[in-house]
């Protein structure tokens, strides 16, 4: 086994960049490969095509260390690299739920097809269960080399906004392998990571492909389910932040993934529920993870929900009326805005006669380009000058800062919807505001933040 396996990452969008980057500084030789030679060209000045904090940084550390290279030729990846990640997308497929492989099946062939040696080819990649096995012989029957090259799978679990720091210091390694050499070649690979004690699951090829998944849906589940509960506070009058403050006590639940609000959006969530659904159907065993489905149905009636609040808030005519959307990214410290519940929500306002602005910190332009339809103003202050609502639909923390007075100052009435629970509901009272959040009743209760949500914000900050 290679003391220190040189490496390719195939792929460099969101997963594989913050792969190369933080493997070149973790010390390994690395060669980042795209089809893309805008990326290519991009990353090779030091510019990181998408936002995430301390990314660029480390982009700059690694470019500074000589180790970092990137290319656009899967042959020179093949003759470079002993460990081979593929970290391309597995998108939706259009008219289905089922996970898109094209990318992933050309870049193993490809890539294979070029291979002379020795060397192990890992999936990165959120696949459908099985995948990985049927590369593992598409691999065999198309590679020069054979039988020499094994297929690996190593799920990645990074959140969008602290890819760094979660791929530097994950909360464990999964390998799945079919071999001890595979095994040990993925050893040498983390070498770094494992060393600080790292915890890691090795497994089969099958079991590693479902612990992403697997993991995708449990958190999804979470979030749904305390939604869930916010559907029932809202037929009630109960509050649900003093519910789930009051859950999160119970350390056999705890506080994260239990926020309500407008509930998970983003390039894993949503889709990754979906297609395990699908998957499930496919080897017959459906019936397994149908509550999957629920999972997604409540997911998507919270953004209805908001809808219906704003319009509450004018008498249930939206026709109009101008409302300032706060937010468009599916999470704070991201311009990410596929799947995101805030665009969504602008559209849905949108196409029930609302003239709705739409500000973000980060995604505004991610968002001009998907829903040209909307208006998008250049900061905080001017989407919200006139509005008849203001609607919170991504929690950055400069609309948590943002002062109640100053905003109502600008205002055209003073009525707020939180879609997010991240407001002090009091001190916009005070102010003068009619203060509405999704599954709260008209005149909530303070609630204490839960500590798990202030180490998320102390993280975020
Ligand atoms: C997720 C997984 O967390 C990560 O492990 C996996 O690798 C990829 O998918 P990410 O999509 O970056 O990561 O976002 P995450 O921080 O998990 O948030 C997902 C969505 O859930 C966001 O839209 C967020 O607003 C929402 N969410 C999260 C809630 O609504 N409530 C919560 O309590 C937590």
């Amino acid at each position: 086994v290679a003391q220190q396996p040189r490496l390719t990452v195939i792929g460099t969008g969101y997963l594989g960049a913050t792969h190369a980057v933080s493997m070149a500084v973790l010390g390994y030789e690395v060669l980042g490969v795209d089809v893309d030679p805008a990326k290519v060209d991009a990353l090779v000045a030091g510019r990181v095509p998408f936002h995430e904090p301390g990314l660029p940084e480390k982009l700059a550390e690694a470019l500074a260390s000589g180790r970092l290279r990137f290319s656009s030729s899967m042959q020179e990846a093949a003759e470079f690299g002993d460990v081979h990640f593929v970290c391309v997308g597995t998108p939706q497929q259009r008219g289905s739920n089922a996970a898109d492989l094209t990318y992933v099946d050309g870049a193993f062939r490809e890539l294979a097809s070029h291979i002379t040696r020795r060397a192990l080819v890992v999936g990165k990649s959120t696949v459908p269960v099985g995948t990985a096995a049927r590369l593992a012989a598409l691999v065999r029957e198309v590679a020069p080399a054979g039988a020499d090259v094994e297929v690996a799978w190593n799920p990645e679990f990074l959140r969008e906004g602290y890819a760094v720091q979660d791929t530097l210091h994950p909360d464990r390694l999964v390998f799945g392998v079919e071999s001890p050499w595979a095994e040990a070649q993925l050893r040498a690979a983390f070498r770094p990571v494992l060393d600080e004690g790292t915890p890691l699951v090795v497994a089969d090829l099958p079991t590693s492909e479902l612990v992403k998944v697997a993991a995708n849906s449990f958190l999804a589940t979470k979030i749904s389910f305390i939604n869930a509960m916010a559907e029932i506070c809202e037929a009630t009058g109960a509050d649900v932040s003093l519910l789930a403050s009051a859950l999160s006590h119970d350390t056999r639940i705890g506080g994260r993934f239990l926020k309500p609000g407008l509930g998970f959006g983003g390039g894993c969530l949503p889709k990754d529920i979906r297609a395990f659904s699908a998957r499930a159907d496919e080897l017959g065993v459906g019936q397994a993870v149908r509550f999957l489905d629920e999972v997604d149905a409540i997911n998507l009636r919270r953004r209805q929900r908001t809808v219906d609040l704003v319009a509450e808030l004018v008498d249930g005519d939206l026709a109009g009326k101008k409302v300032a959307a706060l937010g468009a990214a599916f999470k704070p410290n991201s311009d990410d805005i596929r799947d995101a519940p805030a665009l969504d929500v602008a559209r849905m306002l949108r196409d029930a006669g609302a003239i709705v602005t739409v500000y973000d910190p980060e995604a505004m332009a991610n968002a001009a380009r998907v829903r040209p339809e909307l208006r998008y103003a250049p900061s905080l202050t001017a989407a919200v000058v006139d509005a008849d609502v203001v609607v919170l639909l991504t929690e950055w923390q400069q609309f948590r800062d943002a002062d109640p007075e100053d905003l109502g100052a600008l205002v055209h009435t003073r009525r707020i919807v939180d879609g997010r629970h991240a407001l002090d509901a009091d001190r916009y009272r005070a102010a003068g505001w009619e203060y509405r959040a999704l599954g709260r009743p008209v005149a909530p209760r303070t609630v204490e933040i839960s500590v798990d949500e202030q180490d998320e914000l102390q993280r975020s900050a």
